[in-house]
């Protein structure tokens, strides 16, 4: 059995995607001429020069430059459409996406022009290519409570549109007790909830985030490595970890693919899930990411099942559609 051929044939299932972090050089430079905005980069080469960082800070700076050519319903439309059809040929049947209003509010854009666009590109990937996909409202963690806490509000009009709330951008210092109101105002609403947390933050983030915030799912969550009573707590409990680890080589937290912890976290029965983050900055989609994985740690078919399998359990989607897609 071909290995290459079993991964990209499998049904697959993402949960953590930005869709932000899908936005391919190409489509930037095509979005700023249609928006008539000069990028700071002479041509897509360069643009792609400039992907490479030394932590998450400094990606983030050139992600959020890079979101400033979202302009119009139709550019989410289309930024959207673009990630659902590389779901299409990589065989990704199910994906649950993050947003970040704030990125897009903060200069002036509204959040129904953001949502309405993801929506129109939601219908029609699931009409017109069987793939079905969830939307996380993410809260920026650099920001205030104040402002997340006036994103929620934004977004009542839409909250049939969104599955749940996470918490991303720059983990240090911006711990998740600073969102605890705004996390328990979500629940109250009857959203799920998520975290990044442990991706450069310590065990402790990964802690506070389940135990403060209740979330149901930790994003990345690498570092719970570092509290071993913690490991234990959150394989018992089958808290599932959307591990990037594309991206955790990108971003340096750790040196490259085969010093990933991942056998170490899988050895130790956690939930663990294989996932892209930001694939346009980071190097490749769900499919390349467990392509790599696959090589680097001889994982059997088995294995990548399981893995597949664990991602579907611990997904939004509906029990029926569950079923479909195990
Ligand atoms: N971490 C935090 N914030 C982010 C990330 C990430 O990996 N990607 C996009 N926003
Ligand atoms: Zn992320």
């Amino acid at each position: 059995l071909n290995i290459k051929q079993f991964v990209k044939n499998i049904p697959k299932v993402e949960l953590h995607l930005h869709i932000e972090g899908s936005l391919e050089p190409e489509l930037m430079f095509s979005l700023a001429e249609r928006n008539a905005i000069s990028l700071p980069y002479s041509s897509v080469e360069q643009l792609k020069q400039a992907y490479q960082f030394n932590n998450l800070q400094e990606f983030l700076d050139l992600y959020y430059q890079g979101a400033e050519v979202l302009q119009t319903e139709q550019d989410f439309f289309d930024l959207a459409w673009a990630y659902y059809q590389t779901c299409q040929r990589d065989n990704v049947l199910h994906t649950e996406i993050f947003f970040d209003p704030q990125t897009h509010t903060e200069r002036g854009i509204d959040i129904g022009t953001v949502i309405k666009g993801l929506m129109r590109a939601k219908q029609q990937a699931y009409q017109q290519l069987g793939v079905s996909s969830e939307y996380i409202l993410c809260f920026l963690r650099h920001l205030s409570e104040e402002s997340a806490i006036q994103t929620l509000k934004a977004a009542k009009p839409y909250l049939s549109d969104i599955v749940g709330v996470g918490l991303d951008s720059s983990e240090q210092g911006h711990p998740p007790e600073k969102f605890q109101r705004v996390f328990a105002m979500a629940k109250q609403l009857g959203l799920e909830r998520v975290a990044h947390a442990g991706e450069e933050g310590p065990a402790a983030n990964v802690k506070n985030a389940w135990q403060l915030l209740d979330v149901s799912r930790i994003d990345h969550g690498v570092r719970c490595l570092e509290d071993e009573e913690l490991v234990a707590q959150l394989a018992e409990a089958q808290i599932p970890l959307t591990v990037c680890p594309f991206s955790n080589v990108k971003l340096k937290v750790v040196s490259n693919l085969s010093e990933h912890p991942l056998p170490d976290m899988l050895s130790k029965g956690l939930a663990v899930t294989i996932n892209s983050d930001d694939p346009a900055y980071f190097g490749g989609y769900l499919l390349a990411n467990l392509e790599a994985c696959a090589e680097t740690f001889a994982w059997t078919a088995q294995q990548i099942a399981d893995l597949c399998l664990t991602a579907v359990q611990a997904s939004y989607a509906s029990e029926t559609r569950k079923r479909e897609l195990s």
